[in-house]
């Protein structure tokens, strides 16, 4: 059986008392079955660890590679871990675009997680322009093979995949259920073709993409949509409980 996910991405927003008063709620939140994971900013991570039950796990929306040294401004895999994260998203489509991240330095961040016993949260999907030209599989594929395919069966079965259409990020634009659908299927097919049928049907593959309270439950009813990174939709209280009650 694979893990049902709702985790909440919330991006560069909220201040402390904001960040502080949501998570409260948030951390009240009860449902079993579902595994509950919250990426606030880099500043709000240890208090949140420090207050956090054991229903819900905060992780990092980013790291860097190397683990110590002249690099201003970054803060390392092992820096994290040192403070009892497990889970980082690696490889945003807003990492990518804004700061030019490469699937080649992908690869060495998802090694540096692993390296630190840190699950990588590994995001993939494709542009309108890709999609409209019809190469969104190969696009997409195209991702996970250079970014994570040269990993050992072993330390691929600890990833977790998002898959996040660009077009739909923020959008209000949500795949439909035939195209999240398509695509998790295609890239869970993807895996069992390198690394068999067992690790790919006990990954966790989320949807991400305008994903909210009024269509979490149809996207949740896909056979190979196993939960969501939530960005918008994880910034209320209310509207996040729903994500994880669509389970
Ligand atoms: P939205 O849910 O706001 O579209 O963001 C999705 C996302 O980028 C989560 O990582």
């Amino acid at each position: 059986m694979r893990k049902k996910i709702v985790a909440g991405n919330w991006k560069m927003n909220l201040n402390w008392d904001e960040a502080n008063a949501l998570f409260q709620e948030i951390a009240a939140i009860k449902k079993e079955g579902v595994e509950v994971l919250i990426f606030p900013s880099t500043p709000y991570i240890q208090p949140f660890i420090d207050t956090a039950n054991r229903t819900i796990s905060v992780g990092a929306q980013n790291a860097y590679a190397k683990d110590s040294g002249a690099y201003t401004g970054e803060t390392s895999f092992q820096q994290l871990k040192s403070i009892g994260v497990n889970h980082v998203i690696i490889g945003h489509s807003e990492r990518r675009a804004y700061f030019n991240e490469t699937n080649v330095q992908l690869r060495e961040k998802v090694d540096a997680a692993l390296m630190h016993s840190i699950t990588p949260v590994f995001c993939c999907g494709e542009s309108l322009d890709i999609r409209e030209a019809g190469n969104e599989k190969h696009f997409v594929t195209n991702q996970l093979k250079e970014s994570l395919f040269h990993l050992s069966a072993e330390d691929f079965s600890k990833c977790i995949i998002a898959y996040e259409p660009i077009w739909a990020i923020g959008t209000g634009k949500t795949a439909t259920n035939e195209q999240a659908e398509e695509m998790h299927q295609t890239i869970r097919s993807f895996i069992g073709d390198h690394y068999g049928e067992p690790i790919a049907n006990s990954t966790s593959i989320l949807y991400g993409g305008s994903c909210n309270e009024n269509n979490a439950k149809e996207l949740f009813s896909c056979y190979n949509v196993d939960g969501g990174l939530v960005g918008g939709a994880s910034l209320k209280a209310s509207s996040f409980k729903s994500i994880i009650d669509a389970f």
